[in-house]
């Protein structure tokens, strides 16, 4: 069976700590999509790592990590993250596989994110730069190139006829950066690349649950941003919710059996595009810098604000999640009030579904108030001894979204974690 852990906002849920807390009790970690623009962040020995291609299980030496077909791949990163994790001890040439089917992050699809960004101006997605969009454009416009073929006789003349495409659309942005450099690195990454070890990455997965192997699926981003249910145009290229373990591993549907959905406390969204609850005052600031809310992968600040249970029941229903886990509750510690966005007043109504179209709606937040804790919850161990405010809180949320929340993670230490009873 398969079990996923999959982000229910705007990405930066915490998914890195949940998936590396619950790794020891699978055989096989997987992610089954996004890229480079992922940035999971664990602590190992209390050491901070950040990983943006390798999934979030390496760390543990009886777990095989495996970077599944529907990711895209971007070999220079996955080099340097090789290193990093060869130089803390993982040895990832025995634990780390990776799918023939994945398709390739080049350069020029770095070149064309950043073309096409530009090219956007004020109306921006404010991309990670990662070259996600166009590598996954080209997965499905059927030009892309897959992991598989850099074993192939023909991979220089595959790359030169894309990297050819590529330069006329280049020429059409006007873009005239050097990327050289780049495609060195990338032949070098290629030729690391091809010493590891690449699998079928469907019967690799489905092996390993025939003969009983626990397999853990880690979602990248969040549900907010998936291509089809997200705040489209302001998405990202791939599909983040549990249906795209399906077609990002070879995994039938019937296999999934528990979906982890990690939600923050509060709310966070990085780059542009609509986030009904965000707040842009002090309140918004103090999450900021309590929540130490900056990217993972980019830096930029990210915009903060309350929970918002509109949001959250919709990708509970898409996802189908089975259970919640609340993180980073302890950056609510000394807030006197909290707010918790229990519908959208839209055009003057009430309503509690996602509107189609975020952008073009005049959403208005509608919020029940609580008060805060005023405690510092990092060193409790238990549920019960939790106070009383915060259970009240999560009561709400249990109850409203008729999933309950299971764990709550407090603090960003890998054991800062209570199971709610
Ligand atoms: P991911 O992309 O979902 O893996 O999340 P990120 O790693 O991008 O961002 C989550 C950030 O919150 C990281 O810096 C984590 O170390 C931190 N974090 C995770 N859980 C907690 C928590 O419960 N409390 C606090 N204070 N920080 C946490
Ligand atoms: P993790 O896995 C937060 C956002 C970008 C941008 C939009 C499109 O760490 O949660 P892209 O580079 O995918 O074309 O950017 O999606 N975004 C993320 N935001 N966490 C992420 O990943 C993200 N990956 C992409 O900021 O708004
Ligand atoms: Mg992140």
């Amino acid at each position: 069976m398969v079990d996923v852990i999959l982000g229910l906002q705007w990405g930066d849920e915490g998914k890195g700590k949940i998936v590396d807390y619950f790794a020891p009790d699978y055989q096989v970690i997987a992610r089954f999509q996004g890229g480079p623009n992922a940035g999971h962040t664990l602590y190992v020995g209390g050491k901070k790592v950040v990983l943006h291609q390798i999934p979030s299980g390496i760390f543990h030496d009886n777990t095989i990590n495996l970077i599944g077909n529907g990711v895209v791949l971007d070999p220079v990163t996955l080099k340097k993250e090789c290193d990093t994790v060869a130089a803390m001890g993982v040895d990832f040439r025995k634990n780390l596989f990776i799918s023939a089917r994945t398709h390739l992050i080049l350069p020029s699809h770095r070149a064309l994110d950043k073309a096409s960004e530009l090219a956007k101006g004020n109306d921006k997605i404010g991309s990670t730069l990662k070259g996600i969009s166009p590598a996954y454009m080209d997965k499905t416009g059927r030009n892309g190139i897959r992991v598989g073929d850099i074993l192939d006789k023909n991979f220089i003349s595959q790359y030169i006829k894309l990297r050819l495409k590529h330069q006329k659309l280049l020429d059409n942005f006007s873009f005239s950066e050097d990327i050289t450099k780049w495609e060195e690195e990338f032949f070098e990454a290629v030729d690391f690349l091809r010493g590891l070890q690449i699998v079928n990455g469907e019967y690799f997965v489905n092996d390993a649950m025939a003969q009983g192997k626990r397999i853990l699926a880690e979602g990248a981003q969040g549900s907010m941003l998936d291509v089809d249910f997200g705040t489209f145009p302001f998405v990202t290229s791939s599909s983040t919710i549990s249906a795209g373990v399906g077609s990002g591993l070879g995994i039938a549907p019937q296999k999934i059996k528990e979906v982890f959905g990690i939600t923050k406390a509060y709310c966070t969204r990085v780059g542009s595009g609509p986030f009904p609850s965000e707040l842009l005052d002090d309140k918004g600031e103090q999450l900021r810098k309590t929540g130490m809310e900056y990217g993972s992968t980019t830096g930029r600040p990210r915009r903060c604000g309350w929970i918002d249970l509109v949001a959250l029941k919709f990708a509970c229903m898409v996802n189908g999640v089975t259970q919640l886990v609340m993180t980073k509750a302890d950056v609510l510690d000394q807030m006197d009030e909290l707010e918790v966005c229990e519908s959208y007043r839209v055009n003057g109504e009430i309503t509690r579904e996602v509107p189609y179209q975020m952008m073009r709606e005049n959403i208005e937040p509608v919020y029940k108030k609580f008060t805060g804790w005023k405690t510092d919850i990092t060193p409790i161990k238990d549920f019960n001894s939790l106070p009383v405010e915060m259970k009240q809180y999560i009561a709400y949320i249990n109850d409203s979204l008729k999933v309950p929340v299971k764990y709550i993670s407090n603090g960003p230490g890998s054991q800062q974690i209570i199971v709610a009873s």
